[in-house]
Formats: structure tokens, C-alpha cells, sequence
């Protein structure tokens, strides 16, 4: 992480030994200054908006059994808690790694006030924390679990754990980026090595006279494309970012869509396996979406923390193994579908092929407030060069209703191809 090079050659070339360091009260007094408090209408207008449609799907629209509703209710009320205990601890946690010089700075406010703020960074360890902290209580109240669930669900949150213990490592180390890129394919072991599921894939009907079978089963091939999805997942979180609130917001709108297309799906069906992979998503998804509204109200534009590696790495890969878990990955990669075009477009700064900046980032410009597209192979600066110049918060509004298109047009393709595909 740049940052926090940056940061620890300003204070010292050295590592400093622990007695050299400065008093505490001068320390805190240079470290305790408050951060803004949370943006909470912002919170509350997006929670109103993708909540509506869920719970009227819930509770209103389909047929769901009693004890399916009362986990997901259950799990509802625990992630509502972790809500909460997020809001308080971000804070909390702030100053902690201000003190140890944790800290970014914002490249969107470069030659302002603002961007000589040092902005706390990696609170994304606290979502991490806390999610962890839910999901593992929820086992306790999930009535409707057999065993071999229970052993996928708590190897998926090893993956998920490991993840997050990864991600953290590289905002302290900041490892080089083609380790960085590998990181996630160790964290995905655990639930590879667990994963008792199908590996089979069902072929789409208008091409099963082609290939001669209508069931594939793909054995070790399809393990390794769960790893992939892992590494793919994580890694074009973590690329699509620079702009205050878009890594916490992307996921926000994708973890909704995960969440209605869960319901949709238990909804729908007859099938009682089917419906319990679709409720495990849910119990995963429900945590994930609650932490990450806590930390998008600090993290929203101008942003008073930093979500660091730590949790771009964590909530990519929390909804790789949600999309696993569910088996319901190829919709996953439609939500995925911006994600999928910025990493197309930097693939050639990617691969060396074009010279890559440490951050592929549009031009501030300091007078106007507005960003101006550079010819760096990003989503951000695509939309700028379409777009004309736009001011951060705009640009990131602009991005997030594109993700929530694609997760729209994903469901309207569903129902089009239903029927047809499978
Ligand atoms: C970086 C680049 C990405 C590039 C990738 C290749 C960013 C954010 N990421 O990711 O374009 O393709 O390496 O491996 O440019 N920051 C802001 N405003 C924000 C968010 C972040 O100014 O809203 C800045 C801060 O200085 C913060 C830093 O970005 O400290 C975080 O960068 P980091 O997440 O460490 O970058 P990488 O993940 O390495
Ligand atoms: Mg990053």
C-alpha cells in the first residue's frame, strides 16, 4: 500500500526501536482528533431502497417456509446488531492505526485542504471482524442445517477469514502486485479442500445435441475455476477504486442483488437442497451487506476512513464463496459485469504490456474540483472521457447506478433465458 510507505518515510527512514518513540500524550494529541461522524441519512435512504423489494419478496410475495424465514430473521437481527457495533468501533479502530501510521492520503483533493488530511486506513479489519463475529454466532441459531453444511459453511469462512488476514498483511507489507494478484487463491483453500458439492455444470439445452450429454461433470477442472472466481472476485474489487465510497458501494449494490436473486430462487423452488444453498447465501450475504452499510457511512464521499486492501480483498472474496456456497456463480459474474469490463480494460497495464502508475487514477484538478479521464485502461476514467469532466462524488454516483443496471439487466436476462438455458 503506498500510503503507508509514503507515510513511514515521512516520519522516519528507520524503523524506530519502541523507546524512541514520542510520549503519549503528545502522541494522542496529534492522533485523537475525532473522524466525522457517520453519514446516517445516506444509510438510511439506501437501506429503505434495496430493502423494500426483499422484504415484500419475503414476507409478501412468496410462499417461504416458517423455519427458512425465521433464520433468515434471526440472521437478520444479529447482522442489524453487527450494524451497529461497526458504526461504533470504525472510530475506535481509527485511531488506532493513526497511531501507527495506517493512514492514506486522499489523491482526489490533492492541492486542497482536504488532501492534506491523513485519512485512516484498513477499516475494513473491523468489518471483517465483525462479520466474522455474526457468522459464526448465527450456526448456533440456523434450525434448519444438516452437518455437511456445516462443514462447507465454516470452511467458507476460513477461506474468508484467511482472506481477510491476507489483505491486512499487504496493507502493512504492501506486497508487490503479482503476489498481491496470487494472495487469494491460498485464502480460497480451505473451502476447495472442503467442498464436498457437485462439480458438475448443466449444459444449456440448445447445445446438449452438440455435445452429446446434458449433465458435464467437470471433477478437479470445476475446483479449479472456484479458485479462480476467488482470485477474479477479489482482485477486481480491489482495481475498481480510487473514488471515495465505490469499493464499499459495488459491493453494497451487488451484495442486494445477491440477496434478492437468494430469495427469488428459495421462492421459486420445490427443491429443498436447492432452497438451503440459496438460505446459506443468505446467512452470508445478510452480515456482509449490514458491516459494509456501517463502514460506506464513513467511507462515503468526502470519506473520514479508508477501507485499505484489507476489505476489498475480504468482500470479494466473501461473495466468491456466496456465489459457491449457492451455486449460483455464472449470475454472479453477470453482477459482476462492470467489474469484468475495468479488468478487461487494464489488462494491458496488467499484463506491462502499457507502463502502469502506482494508482491508474483520473486528474484532480484542484480549482474546479473536477476530474478529468486520463488514458489509464479504467472503468473511472472511461466514463470520464464518455462523460466529460465530473466532480468525485457524481463520477462514483454514476458508477454505482451502472453496477445496479447490470445487476437489473442480469435479472431480466434470468428471466428471459429461464427455461430456455436450463
Ligand atoms: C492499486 C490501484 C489500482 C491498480 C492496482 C494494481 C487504486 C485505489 N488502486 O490498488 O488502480 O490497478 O493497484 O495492483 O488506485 N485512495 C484515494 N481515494 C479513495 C480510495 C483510495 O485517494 O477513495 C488512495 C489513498 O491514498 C489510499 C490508496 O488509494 O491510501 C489505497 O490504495 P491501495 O488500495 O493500497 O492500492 P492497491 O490495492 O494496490
Ligand atoms: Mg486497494
Amino acid at each position: 500500500m503506498a500510503a503507508r510507505k509514503r507515510a513511514s518515510a515521512n516520519t522516519s527512514s528507520e524503523p524506530q526501536p519502541k523507546e524512541n518513540a514520542r510520549p503519549k500524550s503528545q502522541e494522542q494529541a496529534s492522533t485523537d482528533s475525532p473522524i466525522a461522524p457517520p453519514k446516517l441519512g445516506v444509510i438510511l435512504k439506501l437501506t429503505l431502497f434495496f430493502s423494500l423489494p426483499y422484504f415484500y419478496l419475503l414476507f409478501r410475495h412468496y410462499e417461504i417456509e416458517q423455519e427458512i424465514r425465521r433464520s433468515i430473521l434471526i440472521n437478520a437481527g444479529l447482522s442489524l446488531a453487527g450494524f451497529f457495533i461497526t458504526v461504533k468501533m470504525i472510530p475506535v479502530a481509527s485511531r488506532y492505526v493513526l497511531r501507527r501510521n495506517l493512514f492514506g492520503y486522499d489523491i482526489n483533493k490533492k492541492g486542497t485542504p482536504q488532501g492534506t488530511i491523513k485519512v485512516p486506513e484498513s477499516l475494513g479489519i473491523v468489518v471483517g471482524i465483525v462479520f466474522l463475529v455474526v457468522a459464526i454466532l448465527f450456526q448456533y441459531f440456523n434450525f434448519t442445517a444438516d452437518s455437511n453444511w456445516l462443514v462447507e459453511y465454516n470452511a467458507a469462512l476460513a477461506s474468508i477469514c484467511f482472506m481477510l488476514l491476507l489483505g491486512f498483511v499487504d496493507d502493512v507489507l504492501d506486497v508487490p502486485w503479482r503476489v498481491k494478484l496470487l494472495l487469494p487463491s491460498f485464502a480460497a483453500l480451505p473451502l476447495l479442500m472442503a467442498y464436498a458439492g457437485h462439480t458438475t455444470i448443466i449444459i444449456p439445452k440448445p447445445l446438449v445435441p452438440y455435445v452429446g450429454l446434458d449433465i458435464l461433470d467437470l471433477g478437479w477442472i470445476y475446483k479449479l475455476y472456484m479458485g479462480l472466481l476467488a482470485v477474479f472476485c477479489t482482485n477486481s474489487i480491489n482495481i475498481h477504486a480510487g473514488l471515495n465510497g465505490l469499493e464499499v458501494g459495488q459491493t453494497i449494490v451487488i451484495s442486494s442483488a445477491i440477496l434478492i436473486h437468494n430469495i427469488m430462487q428459495i421462492g421459486a423452488s420445490s427443491d429443498s437442497e436447492h432452497k438451503q444453498a440459496h438460505a446459506f447465501s443468505i446467512y452470508l450475504v445478510q452480515p456482509l451487506l449490514a458491516t459494509s452499510l456501517a463502514l460506506f457511512s464513513y467511507n462515503w464521499y468526502p470519506s473520514s476512513v479508508f477501507v485499505g486492501d484489507t476489505y476489498t480483498y475480504f468482500a470479494g472474496m466473501t461473495m466468491a464463496v456466496i456465489g459457491i456456497l449457492g451455486h449460483f456463480s455464472e449470475t454472479l459474474l453477470i453482477f459482476f459485469a462492470p467489474q469484468v469490463l475495468n479488468f478487461l480494460l487494464s489488462l494491458p497495464q496488467l499484463a506491462g504490456i502499457v507502463p502502469c502508475p502506482r494508482h491508474r487514477l483520473p486528474r484532480f484538478d484542484p480549482q474546479t474540483g473536477l476530474l478529468t479521464g486520463t488514458n489509464d485502461g479504467t472503468l473511472v476514467n472511461f466514463f470520464l472521457r464518455q462523460l466529460g469532466r465530473l466532480s468525485e462524488k457524481s463520477l462514483c454516483i454514476y458508477l454505482l447506478v451502472f453496477q445496479a443496471i447490470a445487476c437489473f439487466f442480469c435479472f431480466v436476462l434470468r428471466y428471459f433465458l429461464a427455461g430456455w438455458y436450463k
